[in-house]
């Protein structure tokens, strides 16, 4: 395994944007595992198929491809949500794990983004962040960038979703969204972008040097 940087953490906590900006620093490849749950989910509902349907769910997680995943529509408020519901299922969760696992077994490295990367997807990741923040910072944000891509919704819709989410993605019984006990928790509520980004840098760099020591 090269050097697996897992960045856990519930929804517009700065994740995303940190594992992107690990990427670039080090050269290595950045996989938002968000996506894939994003890309079953839209894909279900586009053949009309039920949230609940574990087989159907599963059938979608089984076929889906890499060139779905660029798709603008899995970026949406809506598309967020659907990746929440069918994550609960474990079938659908199993059905995903390879493609993560043989991404994150790419060398020299690879950085992972999600919620379950430092906990079951690469337990043994030789750097592991939890990113987090205040739910009314991560609605705010996550409004803010909402807007910016032409939603329509106001902040009190964006906070409602967040804190449903987080309690969908941390109470499920599978792989529920939590931090790794080997995990530096960095929490971003008073960080600008900068700042955060600096400090995750900090804390990768110290997983480094002790990496293969
Ligand atoms: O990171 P995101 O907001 O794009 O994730 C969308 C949903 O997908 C999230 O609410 C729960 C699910 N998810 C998951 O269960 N496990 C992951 N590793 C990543 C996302």
């Amino acid at each position: 395994m090269g050097f697996v940087i897992a960045v856990d953490g519930p929804a517009a906590s700065g994740k995303g944007t940190i594992a992107n900006r690990l990427g670039a620093l080090y050269g290595f490849p950045v996989l938002d595992s968000g996506l894939l749950y994003r890309g079953v989910g839209v894909k279900l509902t586009e053949q009309g198929g039920d949230l609940d349907d574990v087989a159907a769910a599963t059938a979608a997680a089984e076929t889906l491809e890499a060139s779905e995943l660029d798709r603008p529509e899995l970026r949406t408020r809506a598309a967020g949500e659907l990746a929440s519901r069918v994550a609960v299922h474990t079938p659908v969760r199993l059905a995903l794990r390879d493609f993560q696992v043989r991404f994150a077994a790419q060398e020299p490295g690879a950085v992972i983004d999600g919620r379950d990367i430092g906990t079951v997807i690469c337990p043994e990741a030789p750097a592991k962040l939890y990113v987090t923040a205040t739910a009314a910072i991560r609605a705010d944000r996550r409004w803010k960038q909402l807007v910016g891509q032409g939603e329509g919704v106001t902040y009190e819709e964006i906070l409602a979703d967040i804190l449903r989410r987080d309690e969908r993605d941390g109470g499920r019984k599978d792989s529920p969204m939590s931090q790794a006990d080997d995990a530096v928790l960095l929490d971003t509520s008073e960080m600008t972008i900068e700042q955060a980004f600096d400090a995750a840098r900090r804390i990768v760099e110290d997983a480094r040097a002790r990496w293969k020591a």
